[in-house]
């Protein structure tokens, strides 16, 4: 990777970290489709998944690995030649990639949870890097708790690891424990203390449970670190890691007191923060820095007074700077097909003529019913066309009745391939009803964790959107599904919930039949 001492590299691990989160896994089409939008938004190392722990992740890396062009793919590996062994199988199709393993070195996990002495953790992270560099010349070596480590070991581990030949090393606060300043100088300390250390990249990797994630990260880079892990909307176990869109618009708005660049299309933040939303199921929160509904928001009499006056005097980075263009463009009956479709690229969708014109049908009904079909209603009906969406179960018909002084009911149609599964049944309300019907035809009944459903532009005659989350097996599933009709938004976010935890299921399946993952 060619760059400069003043580049800052931007490690994303939005389909690792955050991925492992309650609720969030994504299929592995899913995750094509994330990978595709970080290309596009400019992160120099994707990382894509942990190879070894899943035929499903092993997938989604080895798919994401032949396909996405640009970045650099890492894959996740612990301190194990079996970890090493699948990381580079399911990377070794990508131009570029990067084998990333780690291990812990605090007392507390080396005691607890490793059981080894230090010198046996050293002894095996050595021997993995090693390996890893047998397979390419990009690895990467995590000490795991390093905020919470013995600085004299953590530098040992440290001058052991590039003596090994890893070319970067990351010091992750794995529970969000450091504050800026002494996150800042353990960094300053490696890069004073450990011989050799110019030769490597140093990288921060900040969990986010006090709030400090983004500053602890950025005390890394004013110390010396050239490399930040982070993950899109901050996203991760528990309270997240260091958010992207924040470290990156504070490198680039503070220029001024950073002095280091990185090469991110900023004007991609906002598609994909909203991408990332809407796939894993977390809704971004209106105060959220640079991607929240309010981010941009100007209320009080005085601020909106003086932004008219001057942006300046209450604007430090433009909307437009982080692809939010303000203009909501509205299309109608009369929009046409080629304007509709140039909207839908310009909206971030790569479709084809069969899938344009499928959603083109779908928003005439629309446009027909609402006059007015703004951005976000396009948004979410062609998130309804994308391959990656599709799954096991398919809605063909509904058909509910539901009034004063009537049982609910409901009629379901569902394709499972070419394979038609038809049932009816009655509810509390309309929706209970639908979803006892899919419960009989798909003969499936996961714990109802969550629902809810809102319009998407506003009006009784809106586009609605339904989240639902369910729970199977301790796991969350999100699933979400549109319509102008709310019964069938419900029933296919429903059906997207089950879909997504069948997908699972069969990538469990396949782990406990194959040993060598
Ligand atoms: O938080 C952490 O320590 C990690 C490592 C695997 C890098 O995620
Ligand atoms: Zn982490």
């Amino acid at each position: 990777m060619s760059r400069n001492d003043e580049q800052v590299i931007i490690f994303d691990s939005t389909l690792r970290d955050a991925e492992q989160s309650p609720g969030a896994s994504l299929s592995v089409n899913e995750k094509l489709e994330v990978a595709q939008q970080l290309a596009r938004l400019g992160v120099d190392i994707i990382e894509a998944g942990f190879p070894v722990s899943s035929p499903g992740q092993f997938e989604a890396v080895q798919l994401i690995s032949r396909q996405v062009q640009g970045p650099v793919i890492a894959g996740l590996a612990r301190t194990i030649a079996k970890d090493i062994d699948a990381a580079a199988r399911a990377l070794n199709s990508a131009p570029r990639w990067r084998i990333h393993t780690f291990t812990s070195t605090s007392s507390v996990h080396m005691e607890h949870m490793l059981r080894m002495s230090p010198s046996e953790v050293l002894k095996k992270a050595v021997e993995a890097i090693r390996l890893a560099c047998t397979f390419t010349p990009d690895v990467e070596f995590s000490a795991q708790d390093a905020t919470r480590s013995e600085i004299t070991f953590l530098r040992e581990m440290v001058q052991a690891s590039i003596e090994a030949g890893a070319t970067t090393i990351n010091i992750p606060d794995t529970v969000g424990y450091a504050i800026p300043h002494s996150y800042g100088e353990m960094i300053a300390d490696l890069k004073k203390n450990v011989p050799g250390i110019d030769r490597i990249i140093i990288s921060t990797h900040c969990h986010n449970d006090l709030g400090l994630a983004t500053a602890n990260s950025l005390s890394g880079v004013v110390n010396g670190a050239r490399q930040i892990e982070c993950t899109i909307n901050g996203l991760g176990e528990r309270a997240g890691n260091a958010s992207l869109e924040e470290c990156v618009m504070a490198i680039k708005t503070r220029k001024d007191v950073f002095g280091v660049y990185t090469n991110i299309k900023t004007t991609e933040i906002y598609r994909t923060s909203q991408l990332v939303s809407r796939l894993m199921g977390f809704d971004v929160q209106a105060n959220k820095a640079i991607v929240g509904a309010n981010a941009f928001a100007h209320e009080s009499g005085i601020h909106v007074d003086g932004m008219l006056k001057n942006r300046s005097t209450y604007e430090i980075m433009t909307p437009e700077s982080v692809g939010v263009t303000g203009s909501k463009m509205v299309l109608g009956r009369h929009s046409g097909r080629h304007g509709f479709k140039v909207r839908c690229v310009d909206l971030g969708f790569e479709l084809n003529d069969d899938q344009v014109n499928r959603a083109y049908e779908k928003f005439l009904e629309l446009a027909d019913k609402k006059k007015e079909v703004f951005d976000e209603d396009i948004i979410t009906l062609l998130d309804d066309e994308m391959p990656s969406r599709k799954g096991i179960f398919h809605l063909d018909y509904l058909q509910c009745s539901a009034g004063t002084g009537t049982v609910p009911s409901a009629t379901v149609r569902i394709m499972r391939g070419e394979e038609v599964l038809q049932e009816a049944a009655w509810g509390d309300g309309p929706v209970d009803a639908a979803y006892n019907a899919i419960s009989k035809a798909t003969g499936l009944k996961p714990d109802l964790e969550n629902y809810s459903i809102r319009a998407v532009t506003g009006g009784t005659e809106a586009l609605a959107e339904a989240v639902v989350k369910i729970r199977h097996e301790g796991r969350i599933f999100v699933g979400r599904g549109a319509s102008t009709d709310i019964i069938e938004a419900s029933a296919k976010a429903y059906i997207n919930a089950i879909n997504h935890m069948l997908a699972r299921a069969a990538n469990q399946k396949e782990k406990n039949n194959n040993g060598s993952y």
